[in-house]
């Protein structure tokens, strides 16, 4: 079989692909509105003249509908929903962390997935809740490991996922990964997430992806199941995170209230709609709080930000600006830029995988000394080899003559060759005034060049001299 997921553009983890389903080939990061079969406030065509090119349905709840399970049956899910495009149905497994049980057994649902011709197929796995002890979060995951193997042994007409479970256990989480990987599913949801999202622990979101992630390798496509709040696109689609699914712009909606790329709020508390899509453009505030159609509408402005977000975020990884989108996101909630934190301390891992940049580098932020750009210039700098005198200066200048080798000293890169100054990403555009976070990396980097160079003998004329750079 030909690769189903091809990878065209990468930046950071986070990449553009192409999934190839039954149904067309998608191109993703890619969000999937969340169509309930019973309900449907948006109905599916609405949906996809909104822009939605795949969604995700409940064939649980189809399942269990007398009346609906025969239509699917007969029609096919397609039809039935009334959406051309790949749809990926759920298992129940959701319904099964809510109420503790449900009444079908692992196989039969998936069963039925494959009968009623959905695109991607998830085999029914226990979501094991966050801050579960070890041994739950053990024994769940070898159930769901078991039926996961059963799954992938049967032939398939469609896609298969392989959801990744193990609570808050980061080596669970990478142990879990390896495992499935070898199976060889199509697509690997990161499951039982929801929990940690609703209460905007990022940094734990951050810690369990990353693991998974690690696990996986970088070939594979991964769902982010329940990640449908556009202000964690970005933080998602850069650890790798290719598929998501958004019962948020329904649920919320529900709720009264208004989804933007910076939080959520209501519309009580509100002046104005900073927006312009189609709702925002033909409604004001008074008119969208009084209309019958509230409920609607809200849900559609929401489920149009959040497409024009993941549209965004793939314009970003295209030219190679991902990382400033997820500085400028993740200063809108502290708990988000503990995030974005925790994922700069993967600077390694991200190095490793992010392609050469072609956007210019904006020094926005401290977290801006974390960029992949900035690690990867402190791995390599020992390697610069100088002998004689070695002048190190903030900028071109005069009396660099004399010389036998100028660098140019630039936080938080901190020294690099003067003939690098127009080559990214020495070119990068930083504020007159370094932070502290950058100057300690610059100084890092400072020392560990000197040290590097015991038979050169440098000079300096900086405007500061960092500290703890050991100058002679
Ligand atoms: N929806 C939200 N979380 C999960 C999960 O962990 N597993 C499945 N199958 N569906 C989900
Ligand atoms: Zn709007």
């Amino acid at each position: 079989m030909p690769d189903r997921f091809e990878i065209l553009h990468k930046d950071l983890a986070g990449r553009i692909g192409r999934l190839s389903t039954p149904h067309g080939i998608i191109e993703t990061p890619v969000l999937m509105p969340v169509v309930n079969p019973h309900l449907q406030l948006l109905p599916a065509p609405k949906l996809a003249r909104m822009g939605a090119d795949m969604i995700i349905t409940n064939s649980y709840i189809i399942h269990q509908d007398p009346e609906l399970k025969v239509r699917a049956i007969e029609q096919g899910l397609h039809k039935l929903i009334g959406f051309q495009g790949p749809i990926m149905t759920d298992s129940g497994a959701f319904q099964l962390s809510v109420y503790g049980d449900i009444e079908v057994l692992p196989l039969q649902i998936l069963d039925f997935q494959f009968a009623i011709q959905s695109d991607i197929c998830v085999p029914l796995d226990i979501p094991t809740p966050p801050d579960v002890s070890r041994e739950r979060a053990e024994s769940e995951l070898r159930l769901t490991e078991k039926r996961l193997e059963e799954a992938a042994a049967l032939d398939r007409p469609s896609l298969l996922a392989g959801p990744i479970q193990g609570s808050t256990y980061p080596d669970l989480r990478e142990k879990a990964a390896r495992f499935l990987k070898e199976m060889s599913f199509d697509v690997y949801p990161v499951g039982g997430v929801v929990p940690l999202m609703e209460s905007y622990r990022f940094r734990d979101l951050v810690n369990v992806v990353t693991a998974a992630k690690k696990g996986l390798g970088s070939g594979a496509p991964v769902h982010l199941f329940g990640a449908g709040h556009p202000m964690i696109f970005a933080l998602a689609s850069a650890m790798g995170c290719d598929l998501f699914d958004s019962a948020a712009y329904a649920l919320y909606a529900r709720q009264g209230r208004y989804l933007t790329v910076r939080g959520t709020w209501k519309p009580e508390e509100m002046k104005y709609l900073p927006c312009s899509c189609p709702v925002c453009q033909g409604h004001d505030l008074k008119e969208l709080m009084e209309s019958p159609q509230r409920i609607k509408l809200l849900a559609m402005h929401n489920l149009y930000v959040s497409l024009q977000e993941m549209k965004l975020v793939k314009q970003c990884i295209r030219e190679g600006s991902l990382w400033d989108l997820l500085e400028s996101r993740c200063r809108s909630h502290p708990r988000l830029l503990d995030g974005l934190k925790r994922l700069g301390k993967e600077g390694q891992w991200l190095e490793g995988l992010d392609a050469s940049r072609k956007s210019t580098f904006f020094y926005l932020s401290s977290e801006s000394s974390s960029r992949p750009e900035v690690v990867r210039y402190a791995r390599r700098i020992e390697r610069f080899a100088l002998e004689g005198d070695v002048l190190i200066c903030d900028d071109p200048g005069s009396g660099i003559a004399g010389f036998d080798h100028v660098l140019y000293f630039k936080p938080p890169f901190g020294p690099y060759p003067a003939e690098l100054s127009e080559t990214y990403p020495f070119n990068a555009e930083v504020p007159e005034t370094a932070d502290d976070a950058a100057m300690k990396q610059a100084a890092r980097n400072m020392k560990l060049l000197i040290e590097a160079n015991p038979r050169a003998s440098f000079s300096f004329r900086l405007r500061s001299l960092p500290e703890g750079a050991g100058g002679r």
